[in-house]
């Protein structure tokens, strides 16, 4: 059943969400507009590719088609927000899922800013770590048109069908949940290939991160993209963006916030 809400809702969940609404633009914009300007400069079809998203991204338009799937989303975001129900989460311990959802949820610019990008690469098949309740994996998936599908990878059982009841809620249909640890899902799922965008949103460590680059880039078809959440998160987060977007295989890379792109040879 989808969680109703509760009238205890902590009203500081939903500042917190808004206040991060707001935080999309313009410092964030500029240096958007700026990076495209040098990947262009850098020349080459990755480079070009790169560059368009991030001009569509600082164009911030969202399509007449996604508009409407976007806003349910975003009322599905407010229920989970005033949900007082208790799941499995961070090991031993239990939590609401309204906090869950405030704390590790992308914020709606966040979120918008991967709509943008993905909807500016259309990928056929892509991968997310990181389901939590499913709102990234929403916006991602409402990016892409045709046949295109997200699969999101999540440990908790619970989260994984708090996001199926978000997406049917918000009438996505090309998304799926793979339950389990991305030690014992990640490798089959890449196995699944191809791949032409990967999102890492769990596990935020630098090791595990450069582990996960690694993987996907592995897996990946030519000339995937590449999106990491967190790069500057803690000292290991910048030590391993510093790293990846130094690879061989990487032909261009951009920094949205905190969010690191990678486009693939
Ligand atoms: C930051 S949240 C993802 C948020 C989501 N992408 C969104 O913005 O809507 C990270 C999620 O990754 C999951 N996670 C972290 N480490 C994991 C691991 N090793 N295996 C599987 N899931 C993991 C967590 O349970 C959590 O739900």
């Amino acid at each position: 059943m989808w969680q109703t809400a509760t009238a205890r809702t902590p009203p500081l969940l939903f500042a917190r969400v808004e206040l991060k609404a707001r935080l999309l633009l313009p410092g964030i914009r500029r240096s958007v507009v700026e990076q495209a300007r040098e990947l262009r400069e850098q020349g080459g079809t990755q480079p070009e590719r790169l560059a368009r998203a991030l001009e569509r991204l600082a164009a911030d338009r969202v399509s007449d088609e996604a508009r409407p799937v976007l806003d349910r989303v975003e009322s599905a975001r407010r229920a989970l927000l005033r949900s007082a129900e208790r799941v499995p989460w961070a090991e031993d311990t239990t939590q609401s899922v309204a906090l869950i959802c405030a704390r590790a949820s992308q914020p709606p610019s966040g979120a918008r800013l991967l709509h943008h990008v993905v909807a500016a690469w259309q990928p056929t098949r892509a991968l997310e770590l990181g389901t939590c309740v499913g709102v990234s994996a929403a916006y991602q998936a409402a990016a892409i048109a045709g046949s295109g599908t997200v699969t999101s990878l999540e440990a908790y059982p619970a989260l994984a069908r708090q996001a199926e009841q978000l997406w049917e809620r918000a009438g996505i249909d090309n998304a799926r949940v793979v339950v389990g640890r991305f030690a014992e899902t990640l490798a089959p799922t890449l196995s699944e290939a191809p791949w032409d965008y990967v999102f890492i949103d769990g596990n935020h460590q630098g090791p595990a991160t450069e582990r996960y680059v690694e993987q996907a880039a592995r897996a990946t078809a030519a000339g995937a993209l590449l999106a990491l959440d967190d790069i500057d998160y803690s000292d290991g987060m910048r030590a391993a963006w510093q790293s990846v977007r130094r690879r061989q295989d990487v032909a261009a890379s951009a920094v949205v916030g905190k969010i690191g792109l990678l486009a693939l040879r």
